[in-house]
């Protein structure tokens, strides 16, 4: 769906980047109202984590 962007294979630093300013609020437009719930519990180490492996996929 267009509304979703797609993480697959994307740039870890990107998507890291993008994990960290919607959770800080630097990056509040759009969609990510939905998301800033979701990222508030998930923590700096886990957030590193989880954009190596998107990265890879
Ligand atoms: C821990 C789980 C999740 C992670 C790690 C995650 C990660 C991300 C990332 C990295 C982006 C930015 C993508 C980009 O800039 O190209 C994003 C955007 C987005 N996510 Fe998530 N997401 C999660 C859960 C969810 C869930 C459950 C939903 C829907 C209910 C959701 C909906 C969205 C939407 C709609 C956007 C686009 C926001 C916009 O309009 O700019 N995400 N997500």
């Amino acid at each position: 769906m267009g509304t979703y962007p797609k993480l697959a294979g994307q740039s870890a630093v990107y998507l890291l980047a993008q994990m960290k300013d919607i959770k800080g609020g630097t990056r509040a437009n759009g969609q990510t109202a939905i998301m800033k719930p979701i990222i508030a519990g998930v923590s700096d180490d886990e957030m590193k984590a989880i954009a190596e492996w998107l990265s890879k996929q």
